[in-house]
């Protein structure tokens, strides 16, 4: 199908995605032009249409970075709302009348995956989803058995060209400006592969706790929000072959490399507990999740075998960034005695809070007798995202390209690898807020290595 969608409806539209999220990327496609069509809120929390745009616009004054008076015009014209339960076929009969004349409605599920299967169940039996396209929200699945069935349920109502499943990592400009170094520059492709490069380091790092989402982390914790998703799609772009063009193959490469990672074992993960996450409002006084996760990973490839892969994400961590630092191999002798030795090279992709690629080298230091310094080269650096990741994907999903989400098999893939490290599988280790987790993950790193301090390059921040 390659006509656009000509309707956005999303449901969860009274929760807490759509506020935080969705209204602010609805604002700003407003002002650049992108979005022309009704836009429908669908929720069980029996309000009427007056409701919902008072939600809308606290929404834009919160988390919109303020209002913009005609932008919110226009949105509060386009907005419409149904009112009902997701299990009741009422509802969905009420959104095909709303739906009017729209052939191509784009479905967003900003709700929990448990009730994806009834919602698009719905959109079927009322016929919503003819010539429909679906966007499902993460988590997609809660493991790989239930990320399977999540896909045979969609897939009995919808195409596969038809689901984006959303990774908003994918959507980030930071992540495919990434993409973009790699294969649109020679210099990369000689080195990025075992003879050259040492090991991997992606950290994913927050300096705030759960932020009254208790009750949602007790059932994710740090390897189901975010490591199993977004830095697997981070080891993915770094990792893959170069695709054979844009679309499709960018899918077909992500998803075969993530497919060559190893499953993960218990001796490969270290899980992490910030002091005070017991007496966070939802979370259990005995929890043992997790809010802090520290992986070493392998890749079974001819470009990555014995290269180890370390990934880090938390909560309540000493700043907030998230960071990929690919480190290359020592020279092979050291000409200049001692003083050639200093850090070995290395690429360092800041994705946030601010977007820098930068290379790390060894030059003279001036004056000195054949004495070194380590400096870094910074290839771009811009300060900040002109598009937010959520206003771009659904952008992408509107016009039908589905080359930044996750695919059926991408999403079983991610599943596996972390499968058997879910839950209780290793013991969970407390941390004082503003450390780096739990001194237990330096025991990851292979050899004399130790994780890679973000912190000195904080002050970027305002760059
Ligand atoms: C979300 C997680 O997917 O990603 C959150 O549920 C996390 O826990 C967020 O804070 C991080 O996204 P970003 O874009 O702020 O790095």
């Amino acid at each position: 199908m390659n006509e656009p969608s000509d309707a956005l409806v999303f449901f969860g539209a009274t929760g807490d995605l759509a506020y935080k999220k969705i209204f602010p990327s609805l604002q700003s496609m407003i002002r650049h032009g992108h979005l022309d069509m009704p836009v429908i809120g669908v929720a069980k929390a029996g309000w009427d249409l007056a409701q919902f745009k008072a939600r809308a616009k606290a929404s834009l004054q919160e988390h919109g970075g303020g209002i913009n008076a005609p932008a919110l015009k226009k949105l509060c014209a386009l907005l419409q709302y149904v009112d009902g339960d997701y299990l009741d076929p009422a509802t969905f009969t009420q959104l095909r009348q709303t739906l009017g004349g729209a052939a191509h409605p784009l479905h967003y599920l900003a709700i929990p995956p448990s009730l994806f299967g009834k919602v698009a169940e719905g959109l079927a039996q009322s016929q919503c989803n003819k010539g429909a396209r679906i966007i499902a929200e993460k988590p997609f699945g809660r493991d790989l058995k239930s990320a399977r069935k999540l896909n045979a349920t969609l897939s009995r109502y919808f195409s596969e060209d038809a689901i984006f499943r959303i990774d908003h990592y994918l959507g980030k400009e930071a992540v495919q400006s990434l993409l973009y170094s790699r294969f649109a520059n020679t210099i990369w492709e000689p080195v990025w592969n075992r003879n050259y490069i040492s090991s991997v380091q992606i950290t994913m790092a927050e300096d705030f706790g759960v932020q009254g989402r208790g009750t949602f982390y007790e059932e994710a914790g740090a390897i189901r929000d975010v490591l199993e998703n977004h830095t697997l799609q981070l080891v993915a772009c770094l990792a893959m072959e170069a695709p054979a063009g844009e679309g499709e193959p960018l899918r077909d490469e992500r998803a075969k490399v993530l497919s060559m990672v190893r499953t993960l074992t218990p001796a490969d993960v270290v899980r992490g507990q910030f002091d005070g996450y017991r007496n966070e409002p939802g979370v259990a006084k005995q929890s043992n999740v997790e809010t802090f996760a520290a992986v070493r990973l392998w890749i079974d490839s001819w470009r990555w075998a014995g290269v180890p892969f370390y990934l880090r994400a938390g909560k309540c961590l000493p700043i907030s960034c998230t960071e990929i630092l690919v480190e290359f191999k020592n020279p092979p002798q050291q000409v200049f005695g001692r003083s050639s030795g200093g850090h070995p090279n290395y690429v360092r992709f800041r994705l946030s809070p601010q977007v820098v690629l930068a290379l790390g080298t060894r030059v003279k230091k001036v004056g000195e007798p054949m004495a070194g310094t380590d400096v870094e080269l910074i290839a771009q650096r811009h300060p900040k995202d002109e598009m937010e990741a959520y206003e771009r994907l659904l952008l992408d999903a509107a016009r039908g390209a589905s080359e930044f989400f996750a695919r059926e098999d991408q999403v079983e893939q991610a599943w596996r690898i972390v499968d058997p490290i879910l839950g209780n599988a290793v013991p969970v280790h407390p941390y004082a807020r503003g450390m780096w987790g739990p001194k237990e993950a330096a025991k990851l790193i292979i050899g004399e290595g130790t994780w890679h301090d973000s912190s000195h390059e904080a002050n970027e921040k305002n760059s």
